[in-house]
C-alpha cells in the first residue's frame, strides 16, 4: 500500500480518485484537515475498502511513525502543505510550520522507519515529494523555460518554503540515502480546485455577479496542466524514477492570466449566458497587484517527457472547458467549501467592496 499526505486537497484528492480507479493498491490519506482540505472532495471513494483516512499533521512525529510500523507502505506521495502564495503573503507561520518544519518531522520518522527496513524493501521504498516551478523564481518575457538545472530563487515566503523543504528532502537521499524524488510542478486546474485560486475564483465570481480582480496589468503569466495530467506524470515517477532526481512537470501551456479569464468568461457567455444579455467579462476589475508578484513561469518537461514517457493528454482548450463544466456541476461542492472561513479570506484580500 502506498500513503498519500494532503490528500483532501485539490491534487491529492484528485491523485487518490486516480489512483484507486486506475489499480488495486491500497491507499491511505493522511491530512490534518486545514481550511484547504475537505474529505467531500473523495465522497465518493469514502467506502472503497481500500481507502482510509487518518485525520494528523505530518509534523506529529510519533503519530506518523505509529502509522509507518501499522501500514509498512511501499511509498509515500508528499503533497501536504500550505499552497497558498497570497496567504503565504499576508502571514507566513503556517507556511514555516508545515512546509519546512512539518516536512522535516516527516522525513525523519521516514528515515527512522526506512532504516529499520530489509534491505529489499529499503530498496524498493519511495518517498515522493510534490513541489513546485515557484521555486525557480521569475522569467523575464523570452527567457528559455525552467528545466531541472534552473537555480533556485524563491521570491516569496510560500516558494522559500517549498525551496527549503525540497533541499531538506535532497539532503534525506544524498546523506542518509532515502529513496526520494521530487517532482517540481507548474499551476494545475481542473476539478476540486479551492476557489481561492485564479480559475475557480473567477467562475464562482462571475456566476455571483461579483468583480473579477485581475492583479497588476493581467500580464502575468502561467503555465498551466490539467491536475490529472500532473497524478499521471506522479504516477509515472513514482513507478520509473530515479532516485534523488528531480522530474519537472508542465503543460507547455503558457498564457496571460487576462487571456485565462477571458476564456472562462466565454465559455460562461456560452454555458450559462447573464441573464441581462452582457459578458461575463464586464465584470474584469483590475486591482492592487500581488506584493513581489513573479511575471512568468514556463516548464521545460523534456526530461519527464523522454525519459518516462510522460506526455499531458489535456491541451489548455480542452481542460478549462472540462472545468468550467465541472463547477457549473457540482455547486453542492462549492457550497460545502465556501465557508465562514472562506467568507472571512475574500474580505480580508479583496476587501468588502468585492461582496
Ligand atoms: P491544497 O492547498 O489544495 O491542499 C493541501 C492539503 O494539505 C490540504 O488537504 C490540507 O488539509 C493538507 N495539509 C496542510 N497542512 C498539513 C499538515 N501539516 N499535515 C497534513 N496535511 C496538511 O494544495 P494543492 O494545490 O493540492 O497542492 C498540493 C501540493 O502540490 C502542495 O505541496 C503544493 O505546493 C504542490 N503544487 C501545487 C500546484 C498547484 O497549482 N496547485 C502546483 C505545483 C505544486
Ligand atoms: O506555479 C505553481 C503554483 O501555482 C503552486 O505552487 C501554488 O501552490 C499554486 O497556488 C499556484 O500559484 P499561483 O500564485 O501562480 O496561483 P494563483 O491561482 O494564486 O494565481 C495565478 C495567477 O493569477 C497569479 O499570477 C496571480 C493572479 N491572480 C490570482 C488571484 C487569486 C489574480 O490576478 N487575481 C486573483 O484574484
Amino acid at each position: 500500500m502506498i500513503i498519500v499526505t494532503g490528500g483532501a486537497g485539490f491534487i491529492g484528492s484528485n491523485f487518490i480518485r486516480e489512483w484507486l480507479a486506475s489499480g488495486q493498491e491500497p491507499v491511505v490519506n493522511l491530512d490534518k484537515l486545514t481550511y484547504a482540505g475537505n474529505l467531500k472532495s473523495l465522497a465518493d471513494v469514502e467506502h472503497d475498502p481500500r481507502y482510509r483516512f487518518v485525520h494528523a499533521d505530518i509534523g506529529d512525529r510519533a503519530t506518523v511513525s505509529a502509522l509507518l510500523r501499522e501500514t509498512r507502505p511501499r511509498a509515500i506521495v508528499n503533497f501536504a502543505a500550505e499552497s497558498h502564495v497570497d496567504r503565504s503573503i499576508q502571514g507566513a507561520g503556517e507556511f514555516i510550520a508545515t512546509n519546512i518544519v512539518g516536512t522535516f518531522n516527516l522525513l525523519e520518522a521516514v528515515r527512522a522507519h526506512w532504516d529499520l527496513l530489509s534491505l529489499s524493501e529499503q530498496g524498493s521504498f519511495r518517498f515522493l515529494h510534490v513541489s513546485t516551478d515557484e521555486v525557480y523564481g521569475s522569467l523575464a518575457g523570452q527567457e528559455p523555460a525552467f528545466t531541472e538545472r534552473h537555480q533556485y530563487e524563491p521570491n516569496s515566503p510560500y516558494s522559500a518554503s517549498k525551496a527549503a523543504s525540497d533541499h531538506l528532502v535532497r539532503a534525506c537521499h544524498h546523506t542518509y540515502h532515502v529513496p526520494v524524488v521530487t517532482t517540481n510542478c507548474s499551476n494545475n486546474y481542473g476539478p476540486y480546485h479551492f476557489p481561492e485560486k485564479l480559475i475557480p475564483l473567477m467562475i464562482l465570481n462571475a456566476l455571483v455577479g461579483k468583480p473579477l480582480p485581475v492583479y497588476g496589468d493581467g500580464q502575468n503569466v502561467r503555465d498551466w496542466l490539467y491536475v490529472t495530467d500532473h497524478c499521471s506524470a506522479i504516477r509515472l515517477v513514482l513507478a520509473n524514477g530515479r532516485m534523488g532526481e528531480t522530474y519537472n512537470v508542465g503543460g507547455r501551456n503558457e498564457r496571460t492570466n487576462l487571456e485565462v479569464v477571458n476564456i472562462v468568461c466565454s465559455l460562461l457567455d456560452e454555458l450559462k449566458p447573464r441573464a441581462d444579455g452582457n459578458s461575463y467579462a464586464t465584470q474584469i476589475s483590475f486591482v492592487r497587484d500581488r506584493p513581489g508578484h513573479d511575471r512568468r513561469y514556463a516548464i521545460d518537461a523534456t526530461k519527464i517527457e523522454n525519459e518516462l514517457g510522460w506526455k499531458a493528454a489535456e491541451n489548455f482548450e480542452s481542460g478549462i472547458r472540462k472545468t468550467v463544466q465541472w463547477y457549473l456541476g457540482n455547486q453542492e461542492w462549492v457550497q460545502s467549501v465556501t465557508s465562514g472561513e472562506y467568507r472571512n479570506w475574500m474580505d480580508s484580500q479583496y476587501g468588502k467592496a468585492a461582496e
